[in-house]
């Protein structure tokens, strides 16, 4: 069978099988068994496949068949123009989570316009929490453009961190990030964050917190209820219980100044927006997504010290 015969194929049992994005989970699943770029693909549509790369392909194609996301089954998800290795144990990196890296360098970029000061754009001198790193895109992509930043990384569960660490290795960014285990802020009590006297302060924290509410969870593609991780998804019965105790904890971690930068879910703004007012917080922006719904909420710590210091 050659290539072109063997996309044709793939295409038309993944669309009888009612899968979404039939031309592009063939083709992406085609390369990975074969080994091949896309380029190579339309050049050479009539080369021949080997009997173990057809083989490869179809058990492929049925695994999609029966539910499997195909970045599980490539293992990897492009963002910020990287390539990120994902597995299992973390959420597959979505698209709408890059107007998150936007929004946080813009807003960098605006506090020192504000402040007057020339903006280096390197992060030189600038502490950078991410909260609930999964794969470690967003602190890793954040890394790529501010060469100078440091970072603590934070996560639930083991297995993803263990994920972002390789991925941080991969974009040579491991040695300005820190990994560590933790339910938000609470890190176990070997770790830099609790050995402290006084709370490790950040210029900036970052979150793409679970935010997917119990109750929708029979109407998920089975591909993201069956597949992607529990802990990743559900951020309580309604899905907007989380960011309560994050905003709240981000007030006591950030510098005065600082920049908060969290993505909401669909239907989150209303429950959100209020936890972030003044005198406490101030400059609350919206930003949304390319479907127009609010998908970004960014705003800064007062610069007045606070009862909460
Ligand atoms: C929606 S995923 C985001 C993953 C990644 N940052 C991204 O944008 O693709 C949420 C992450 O938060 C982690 N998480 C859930 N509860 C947490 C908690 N209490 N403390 C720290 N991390 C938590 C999950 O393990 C998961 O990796």
């Amino acid at each position: 069978m050659d290539f072109r015969t063997a996309l044709k194929h793939g295409i038309s049992q993944l669309r009888a099988a009612h899968v979404p994005s039939d031309t592009l989970a063939a083709e992406l699943l085609l390369l990975h068994a074969t080994n091949r770029e896309r380029s190579y693909l339309y050049s050479h549509p009539e080369a021949e496949l080997t009997a173990d790369e057809a083989a490869a392909y179809q058990n492929l194609l049925d695994r999609r068949i029966s539910g499997a996301p195909v970045q599980h089954l490539t293992g990897k998800q492009e963002f910020w123009g990287l390539s990120f290795e994902v597995t299992p144990d973390v959420l597959i990196p979505r698209p709408e989570t890059e107007h998150l890296i936007e929004v946080a360098l813009d807003r960098l970029t605006l506090r020192e316009l504000r402040a007057g000061r020339p903006n280096k754009n390197d992060g030189s001198g600038l502490l950078i929490a991410d909260i609930g790193t999964g794969s470690g895109c967003i602190a890793i992509a954040l890394a790529k453009e501010l060469r100078q930043a440091q970072f603590i990384a934070l996560d639930i569960s083991p297995p993803a961190l263990t994920v972002a660490q390789r991925n941080a290795t991969r974009h040579s960014v491991f040695d300005r990030i820190q990994f560590l285990e933790s339910n938000l802020f609470s890190v176990s009590s070997c770790s830099p964050l609790a050995t402290r006297h006084s709370p490790l302060l950040f210029d900036l924290i970052v979150s793409n917190p679970p935010y997917i509410g119990r109750r929708e969870a029979s109407s998920l593609p089975r591909e993201v209820r069956d597949h992607e991780p529990e802990l990743a998804l559900y951020g309580g019965e309604e899905g907007y219980e989380f960011y309560a105790d994050l905003i709240a904890q981000s007030a006591t971690q950030l510098k005065p100044g600082g920049l908060l930068v969290l993505e909401l879910g669909h239907d989150s703004l209303p429950a959100v927006q209020p936890l972030l007012e003044a005198p406490l917080w101030t400059n609350v922006s919206v930003t949304n997504d390319l479907a127009g719904i609010p998908r970004i909420i960014a705003a800064q710590r007062s610069q007045i010290r606070h009862m909460l210091d």
